[in-house]
């Protein structure tokens, strides 16, 4: 019951949040505390292929970043996959609830702990310098598509994955990120369907 109720508050706020940027405000505080009480619990409510959509697009990346950077990381799933694929990266997770970022802290694996770390932070406001990162990844996170193009490195690339596809509680449709990242310039989209999810990929022009 509990639960059905969070998926269409996640689903509403993303669909809020589409329309009207500015509606974050009101909804940003019980989001927060959705994802505070789901924190201990998160990782059993994953399938095993949550992650496949993201792999795939992955998979499809031929230049290893510098700097990666997960947004709404959660417990760092998404940000320990970045560190196994790209051996040479460094990565940062951010999320806006503090119990996911301690989960996540405390799931790093040793061998991945000197190149990852994560960290609390909003979406809406990244508390990171223009073009810091090579790599940007979303999964089943709410985009902010002008802090997430600040934050991008010129030719770097953006990728949205929603473990269920269309069934995900929080998802954007390929056709919106599409028109959402083509008015901010980005280019060369390509799309994937691995396990029941989707995903996206698109690449931010190299000079603006
Ligand atoms: C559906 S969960 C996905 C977690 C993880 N990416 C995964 O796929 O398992 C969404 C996550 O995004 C975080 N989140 C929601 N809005 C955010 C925002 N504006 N900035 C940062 N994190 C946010 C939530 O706290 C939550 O951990």
């Amino acid at each position: 019951m509990l639960e059905q109720l969070g998926r269409k508050f996640a689903r509403f706020t993303t669909n809020q949040v589409l329309r009207r940027p500015g509606a974050w405000r009101f909804l940003r505080g019980l989001m927060r505390l959705q994802f505070e009480r789901l924190a201990p619990v998160w990782d059993t409510m994953r399938n095993p292929d949550s992650f496949s959509p993201l792999e795939a697009a992955l998979a499809s990346i031929e230049t290893s970043p510098g700097r990666a950077l997960d947004v709404g990381t959660g417990t760092g799933a998404a940000a320990f996959i970045l560190a196994q694929r790209f051996p040479e990266a460094e990565v940062v997770g951010v999320d806006l609830a503090g119990g996911m970022i301690a989960e996540a802290r405390g799931k790093t694996p040793p061998e991945l702990a000197d190149r990852v770390r994560f960290q609390e932070a909003d979406a809406e406001r990244l508390p990171f310098t223009d073009g810091s990162f090579e790599l940007v990844t979303l999964s089943n996170t709410i985009p902010f598509f002008d802090e997430l193009a600040r934050v991008l490195a010129p030719g770097g690339t953006a990728v949205f994955s929603f473990s269920a596809g269309p069934e995900t509680p929080i998802y954007v449709p390929p056709e919106r990120l599409r028109k959402e990242l083509s008015r901010r310039g980005f280019t060369d989209f390509a799309e994937f369907a691995a396990g029941r999810g989707t995903a996206l990929v698109a690449r931010k022009p190299r000079t603006e």
